[in-house]
């Protein structure tokens, strides 16, 4: 999520693999700074106060009322793009499905478009292959691209009363510390809960398709609890069993930080002030010192030291909405009246560094 480069520090990046100190690095941002970045990320590379004030307001469009009031909308979403797929011919889960239910629901939430889709979809396919490049040039032009794309919304919400109501406009309109926001502020937060949770949804989605259809009983379980009718019980578990698949092959890897003063690192070593350092979700998810063996599907044993959405004071505030929007897919594609199967040996395409998850996952519904 942190694309833009860090400032220039001298020192090589230190990257923190275990749970513990990934944990420990995360709540300690007076030593572990967010503001890792010469560019304005709201909230994302703000510390303390400034922190705070905007994550409050970024937190308020995401209440567990605001998320359960979109569940039918997104649903709706879901349903209708499983029946347009396929039957007998392979799909790809990632870019036939959950790319274009991210860009869908995406839209529909902040009240953009439906002629944006295609932009939306050219536009995760360069960053993609942004990032794949490791380019910084490609990955700060394609990362102007996006800023376009938002500025058009946010003039448009200011400007057209039909769109008054959108969650763009109401956005556009808050005041922070009794001032109005600035529209590279405004830009910002939207950027951020879009630009790179596109990607991260329909990675998402790859890889709890992925892990449902390799495994016979867990296929069985997520296809009765997706076929019945949804209640409290079941959404839990189905909930849990997601974050477990996502723990497992976690497709958001890495967060930035940097060290503010001195600080001894594990195994004693000093990492100096100023050293750019590199929060391994990933690889944290898969620490057998708290999960054991790391391929072990234990949903509920697993979910306290879950750590896919983050934690500490910069936790991921979309998580009730990501969570949502992953059952909504999952119940869709597993509770449809077909039959949904891995294709051939090769179904599966490992995606490249520095991105996770897979690239492609190959499926059919019979
Ligand atoms: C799709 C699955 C998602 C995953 C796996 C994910 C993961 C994460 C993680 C690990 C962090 C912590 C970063 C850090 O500590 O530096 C984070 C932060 C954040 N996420 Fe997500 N996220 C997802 C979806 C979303 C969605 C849908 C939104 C908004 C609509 C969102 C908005 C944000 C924002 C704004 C932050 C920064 C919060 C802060 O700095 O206080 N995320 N996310």
């Amino acid at each position: 999520m942190n694309a833009s480069p860090l400032p220039a520090t001298g020192t090589a990046p230190v990257r923190l693999t275990s749970h513990a100190e990934v944990v420990a690095a995360a709540h300690n941002p007076k030593v572990y700074s967010s503001a890792t970045s010469r560019f304005l990320h709201v909230p994302n590379t703000m510390d303390g106060q400034e922190h705070a004030t905007f994550r409050a307001l970024v937190d308020s469009y995401m209440t567990p009322q605001i998320v359960s009031g979109l569940e039918p909308v997104f649903r709706d979403l879901a349903d209708e793009l499983v029946r347009s797929l396929p039957v007998g011919r392979e799909f790809d889960a990632v870019n036939d499905f959950g790319a274009q239910f991210a860009v869908r629901a995406q839209c529909a939430w902040l009240g953009w478009p439906a002629e944006l889709e295609g932009r939306l979809l050219e536009w995760m396919d360069s960053n993609v292959a942004a990032q794949r490049s490791g380019e910084p040039e490609r990955n700060a032009a394609v990362a102007a691209a996006f800023d376009e794309i938002v500025r058009e919304r946010v003039d448009a919400a200011s400007t057209d009363p039909v769109l008054s109501e959108t969650v763009t406009a109401q956005l556009a309109s808050e005041l922070v510390e009794g001032r109005e926001l600035h529209t590279d502020e405004i830009v910002s937060i939207l950027r951020n809960w879009t630009a790179g949770d596109l990607s991260s949804l329909a990675q998402c989605v790859g890889v709890v398709v992925a892990q449902v259809l390799s495994n016979e009983d867990l296929h069985s379980r997520v296809t009765y609890l997706s076929r019945r009718e949804a209640d409290e019980r079941g959404t839990r578990e189905l909930d849990r069993i997601i974050d477990e698949c996502i723990r497992i092959n976690d497709p958001f890897i890495t967060s930035k930080r940097v060290t503010t003063c001195p600080v001894t690192g594990a195994g004693g070593s000093e990492i100096p002030e100023g050293t750019r350092v590199i929060l391994d979700w990933a690889a944290a998810n898969r620490d057998p010192e708290v999960f054991g063996d790391p391929d072990a599907f234990d949903p509920d044993t697993n979910a306290p030291h879950n750590l896919v959405y983050g934690t500490g004071p910069h936790v991921c505030p979309g998580r009730e909405l990501s969570t949502m929007e992953l059952r909504v897919v999952t119940r869709a594609l597993f509770g449809s009246d077909h039959d949904f199967s891995r294709t051939g040996p090769e179904w599966l395409t490992a995606e490249e560094p520095p991105l996770g998850g897979w690239a492609h996952v190959k499926v059919l519904f019979r």
